[in-house]
Order: C-alpha cells, then sequence, then structure tokens
C-alpha cells in the first residue's frame, strides 16, 4: 500500500480527461496534476523543446514524492518517454500511446481503415503506427495533424461552429479520401471533442486512448503494491498559467463527486533546476 499522490502532467487541459475515469475506478487515490497552461500547445514545437518542458515538469513532480508518473499527453509520450524514464529510473512513468496501441490492434482487422490524429509532433514521430502494426502488421493506418484543435480547447471554444470549421477542415477529405471507419482521439484533448466528431461523423468508430491508460494505470498500481488504502488530502492541480477556463474544466469534472481540490498557480521561473541538462 502506498498513500503517496499520482502525478499527471500535460501541455495543458487535456490529461484532465484521464481524471474522472481514475477517480471513478480508484477513489482513494490522489493526485498532484500540472498542465503547463503557459507553454501549451507542445505539438507545433521541435522535440528537444518539448523534452525539456518534460524534463522540468517530471522533475516538480519528483520533488512533490509522487508514486507515479502518468504522462496525460500523446505529444510527451511519443517524443520522449524513453527519456524521462532514463531520468527517474526511481518513480514509474506511464504514457498513453502504448495501452492504445495494444487495444487498437487488439479490436481492429485487416478490414478497418484506421486514422489517427494527433499534434504535429505526435504525427511526425510516427509512434502509433510503428506501435500498433508492431501488434498487427496486416493493419491499414493513416496519420494526420490536426494543429488547430488544441489551442481552440484551450480558449474553450468547443460546442461552437469554428470548432466544428476546423474538424471539417481537417478530417472530411482525410476520412474520406482513406475511406476511415475507425478514429483514433491520438491526443489527451480530443476526447473533449468527442460529440463534435460523432455528430459530424456518425458511424465512425472512435478509439479514446485516455479509457486504454487507465487498465493500464490501475495494472501497474495493483502489480506494485501502489494502491491508496486511505485518501491523503485534496487533489491538486497546479498550472502554469491559471487560466479561467483550466479553473472552469476542473470545476466541472469535480462537480457532484464529494472529492475536494485545490488549485495552484506556478511561476515556471521556481521550476525545480535541470540538472545535468
Ligand atoms: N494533450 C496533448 C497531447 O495529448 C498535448 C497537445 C499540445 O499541447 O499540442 O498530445
Amino acid at each position: 500500500m502506498d498513500n503517496r499522490p499520482i502525478g499527471f502532467f500535460d501541455s495543458g487541459l487535456g490529461g484532465l480527461t484521464c481524471i474522472p475515469h481514475l477517480m471513478e475506478a480508484m477513489p482513494l487515490e490522489r493526485i498532484i496534476y500540472f498542465g503547463d497552461t503557459a507553454r501549451t500547445p507542445y505539438g507545433s514545437k521541435a522535440t528537444r523543446t518539448i523534452r525539456n518542458f518534460a524534463f522540468e515538469i517530471t522533475d516538480f513532480l519528483a520533488a512533490k514524492d509522487v508514486k507515479m508518473i502518468v504522462i496525460a499527453c500523446n505529444t510527451v509520450s511519443a517524443t520522449c518517454l524513453a527519456d524521462l524514464r532514463a531520468r527517474r529510473p526511481d518513480i514509474p512513468i506511464l504514457g498513453v500511446i502504448g495501452p492504445a496501441a495494444r487495444t487498437v490492434a487488439r479490436v481492429c482487422g485487416a478490414d478497418n481503415r484506421i486514422g489517427i490524429i494527433g499534434t504535429k509532433a505526435t504525427v511526425r514521430s510516427g509512434v502509433y503506427k510503428e506501435q500498433i502494426l508492431k501488434h498487427n502488421p496486416s493493419l491499414n493506418i493513416f496519420e494526420h495533424a490536426c494543429p488547430t484543435f488544441v489551442p481552440l480547447i484551450e480558449e474553450g471554444i468547443i460546442r461552437h461552429e469554428i470548432m466544428d470549421l476546423s474538424i471539417r477542415y481537417y478530417l472530411d477529405q482525410f476520412i474520406a479520401y482513406n475511406h476511415i471507419d475507425t478514429l483514433v482521439l491520438g491526443c489527451t484533448h480530443y476526447p473533449l471533442i468527442r460529440t463534435n466528431i460523432m455528430k459530424l461523423y456518425p458511424g465512425l468508430s472512435i478509439v479514446d486512448p485516455s479509457e486504454e491508460a487507465l487498465v493500464r494505470i490501475t495494472g501497474t498500481l495493483r502489480d506494485r503494491d501502489l494502491c491508496a488504502d486511505a485518501p491523503a488530502g485534496d487533489h491538486t492541480f497546479y498550472a502554469s498559467d491559471l487560466s479561467e477556463n483550466f479553473v472552469e474544466m476542473i470545476n466541472r469534472i469535480f462537480r457532484n463527486t464529494g472529492f475536494t481540490v485545490a488549485f495552484k498557480s506556478f511561476d515556471l521561473e521556481d521550476i525545480v533546476s535541470r540538472d545535468g541538462d
């Protein structure tokens, strides 16, 4: 048993989509979340920049004595999971792509036309395709970057025609031309526009990797005997820029759950120093 919190991080709001599932499955667990809202989006930045941001946040969470770190961000998982594990071999660090790739390979067959959507960095890495094909080389996979989705979601422009236009701009042709029947939401922000996508393309099967990641998180906690047996304090949400939208989204997630949350703004200048860089 281990009552220390679990650290989660993302470039902003996206990683929050994993949290309600975890709270339902394991209500005794406590979360420390870091949203790098001052520097979002990550997906259009160079790999080296993304890696440096991820190192800083991992060091910050490690200094908070977390028992596990969940990279609730496909972009970071795709570009620097191995670097983060090498930097902190003392803490289990989980990404979101591996579990999702296994599920896609399990539920899809050679007749399916699978579309992976994500940020530019995730698509550029080719990691989704590589990992899915490792499990099942006969699958048909097409990838497409949708760089305006994250900034719109961070602005709270979700149930709005601007978001629908943006979705159509990236997906109309991609889906029609490649005859896509299964769409993988390869960015943790995208479950927030799942309803828009389903309305625009009814009949499309959607795979949400955050749901798959939950199975991996709960499994790892159990296998390593890291489950909590008593709740230890509030869930804490740090943001490098404590924006209205960030607070509003978290309040929406926690409304009616009975859990209390604490918000903390975080000055990037104070971030744990990057020894060894
Ligand atoms: N939510 C993230 C992901 O899963 C990051 C998106 C971004 O900052 O561009 O890729």
